[in-house]
């Protein structure tokens, strides 16, 4: 498809399903798994999943047009087709800052996504090993680590945070294949790995979510993510967490759709798109909650346990299930391929940008990049053990009781992506070159352009700001 090829050289993917699967890919992750549940958990349930649902609502799936279309329209790097939109649209190219804050915003996420995947690796390892242990002792269906008790199962993941080697060693392994899959670049690697893993990694997640509604306890389950309680809904907190988790999750703020949407092709609909990317992220995070809180439920765990949740439920559900060694085993794989196309998305940008500007090989930006995220998630490693008593912003109000781990992850995602987005929102709703930016859209007919013209210049930068200034500073409203 010559007629597709950008000027600017930039590889295209192979089709507009592939540039689906791939930007589905960025979005679905550990965020969906891990970061959707425990911060469900942590804000009151079902409250949290209704603000959440109404932010993708109404910002993300929103702003997630107005960023692939930046990218579709630059057809460069991030901050280059920022700063192409702006002179075109006859304004200052410092809008490329949101550019810039979202690039190191999705740099220092990846130092602690490598982390948490690395928590994968683990159970990939362990949950392997008990399969070969069952197979070994003629007893192939068994349920995972069947000579365990529950009470030892979960307790995998405390000792796994009590060892600094083991957790360094994993997080060092998935550091490594984001950086080689990144450096084979966008269709040999990107593209192959979404397009093969992320179908697998849907009918499983169905099936576990299945598994649990029928052997947890589905009712309480159920009711604790969609009974909501209205009060606890319009807290500070509770809005400022659903908003990071709605950027978090559909990977807005950093720039990883304005890449992907560099090497969407011009006849890909974006508006249409979008609506599709942010359907199936939210799917998959409420999946994923369907299949935690029941478990979580039914053993007795602490719906509000925070990041350990998924590595504590899911292996005690194994437990119990037929087969359960087979099934735990696949799940981990699938979501180390879940968390593998969202990271390789984070390093993109950097990566393509370093490539851009300086004319560096893409094997050797990626090199380091991936070297330097790997040691300064070491930080996020030593704050479950040796640094788990330091508080660094012990005086920042929402950030009192926070260690390393989780200054990197609240920084960016509670302030760093919504502030980028909220640049986004005013740049692409009052300041880009209408006419550029509704053609980019694919929303020419019908009433959706106007919805969503309003949606990014009026709803996105008002609820952003406010959310964000409350949610950081509770105590101007109480
Ligand atoms: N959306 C990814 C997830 O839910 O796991 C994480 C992520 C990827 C965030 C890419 C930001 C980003 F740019």
């Amino acid at each position: 498809m010559a007629a597709n090829l950008p000027s600017s050289g930039q590889p295209n993917w192979s089709s507009k399903p592939a540039f689906i699967l791939a930007a589905v890919g960025s979005a679905v992750g550990l965020g969906n798994l891990w970061r959707f549940p425990a911060e469900a958990g942590a804000n009151g349930g079902a409250a949290f999943v209704l603000v959440y649902i109404l932010c993708v609502a109404l910002i993300g799936a929103p702003l997630l047009l107005a960023e692939t279309l930046i990218g579709r329209h630059g057809q460069r790097s991030t901050i280059t087709s920022a700063a192409l939109l702006a002179r075109q649209s006859k304004a200052s190219s410092g809008w490329a800052s949101l550019a810039v804050i979202g690039m190191i915003a999705n740099y220092l996420i990846l130092t602690f996504y490598s982390v948490v995947a690395g928590w994968v690796l683990y159970f990939i390892w362990t949950s392997g090993g008990d399969v070969l242990r069952t197979i070994a002792a003629g007893q192939p269906f068994a349920g995972a680590y069947s000579n365990l008790t529950v009470e030892q199962v979960r307790q995998q993941m405390p000792d796994l945070f009590a060892d600094p080697v083991k957790m360094s060693i994993a997080h060092f392994i998935f550091a490594a294949a984001t950086t080689y899959v990144v450096a084979r670049g966008v269709k040999g690697g990107i593209e192959v790995a979404a397009v093969w893993m992320m179908p697998a990694f849907f009918i499983l997640l169905l099936g576990i979510t299945v598994y649990a509604g029928v052997t947890g306890d589905f009712a309480a389950g159920a009711a604790f993510l969609f009974t909501p309680d209205f009060a606890r809904a319009v807290q500070p907190e509770v809005l400022n967490s659903a908003l990071g988790q709605a950027f978090f999750s559909l990977s807005l703020g950093g720039g990883a759709m304005v890449a992907y949407g560099a090497y969407a092709s011009r006849e890909t609909n974006l508006g249409q798109t979008s609506g599709i990317i942010s359907a199936a992220d939210t799917s998959v995070a409420i999946i994923a909650g369907l299949a935690i809180f029941p478990i979580v439920f039914s053993v007795g765990l602490a719906p509000d346990a925070g990041p350990t949740l998924m590595f504590q439920t899911l292996p005690a559900a194994f437990h119990s299930m037929p087969a359960g060694a087979l099934v735990g085993l696949a799940f981990f794989v699938l979501a180390l391929f879940a968390a593998l196309t969202s990271s390789v998305s984070l390093l993109e940008i950097s990566t393509a940008y370093l490539v851009e500007r300086f004319k560096m090989a893409r094997v050797m930006a990626a090199g380091l990049l991936g070297t330097s995220f790997f040691l300064i998630g070491m930080v996020s490693v030593l704050s479950f053990n040796i640094w788990a008593d330091h508080r660094p912003l012990a005086m920042v109000p929402g950030f009192t009781n926070a260690n390393w781990f989780d200054v990197f992850d609240g920084v960016t995602g509670r302030i760093l992506l919504p502030l980028s987005g909220l640049i986004t929102a005013i740049f692409i709703g009052w300041v880009a070159d209408r006419k550029l930016v509704n053609e980019e859209t694919g929303l020419q007919s019908g009433p959706l352009l106007p919805i969503w013209r309003f949606l990014v210049a009026w709803l996105c930068p008002i609820a952003v700001f406010l959310i964000l200034l409350f949610g950081l500073f509770p105590q101007l409203i109480s």
